[in-house]
């Protein structure tokens, strides 16, 4: 998979695409990933890259222009998914990822300051993301939430492709309680059945722990 990054602030992903699962990933070459500052875009005397909403009000606004000349470019005549992260969009979740996992190439757009230039918005890109609703100062840390998502999905990423499918959210549900050694740590035992052997009644356990956690936090996963 190839993803083009398109950012005011490259440097914000550098030690992030050296680490952990996507550092593999890029490794293994199951992953690419290049970030493209913005700001080589704006071919206006100082690198302007934002300006004042019209109709007034606070924060500034990315200008089209440097946007539309790295997004074209990037583009070219290819039908590719162009995302933009904001706290407006649809919220991101685990299906959407899957789906966004099995494609090949597609362009992350990261915005600053209150928004992009909305003509932006409704003739060159194609999703619109929120990861969650509270706001941020920019679309960096989304695109690093999507791109970790869709990593560890690539193959052979993960090494082992049960644990992808047993995440919290794969099946709906949030995930169930996970021990490791010792058996007992500062008085508190590992439960019976995960030391019993009994697979059967360990998956039984594993999917009552998960509903019960998910009616405690995520109760609206269930009304789905
Ligand atoms: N940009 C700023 N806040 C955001 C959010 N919550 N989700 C996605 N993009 C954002």
């Amino acid at each position: 998979m190839k993803i083009d990054v398109l950012t005011l602030f490259p440097q914000m992903f550098e030690n992030f695409l050296k680490e952990s699962m996507v550092g593999i990933a890029i490794k293994q070459n199951a992953l690419s990933v290049k970030l493209t500052d913005i700001r080589d875009f704006a071919f206006n005397k100082h690198h302007k890259v934002d300006d004042y909403p019209y109709g007034g009000g606070s924060g500034m606004v990315m200008k089209p222009e440097p946007l539309y000349e790295a997004i074209t470019k990037i583009k070219g005549d290819r039908n590719i998914p162009v995302i933009y992260f904001t706290p407006q969009g649809k919220l991101l979740n685990q299906s959407t990822v899957n789906k966004f996992s099995q494609i090949d190439e597609m362009i992350i757009v990261c915005g600053h300051y209150k928004e992009i230039d909305q003509r932006i918005r409704d003739t060159l890109i194609t999703d619109e993301f929120s990861i969650g609703d509270y706001v941020l100062s920019g679309g960096e840390i989304p695109a690093m939430v999507m791109i970790d998502a869709v990593a560890r999905l690539q193959n052979d990423v993960l090494g082992d492709i049960d644990s992808a499918l047993s995440d919290s959210h794969q099946d709906g549900f949030l995930g169930c309680p996970h021990y490791t050694r010792p058996p007992e740590f500062m008085g508190h035992k590992v439960p019976d059945i995960l030391l019993s052997g009994n697979h059967k009644n360990i998956e039984k356990w594993r999917e009552q722990k998960s509903l019960e956690i998910t009616k405690k936090n995520r109760p609206d996963l269930l009304e789905d």
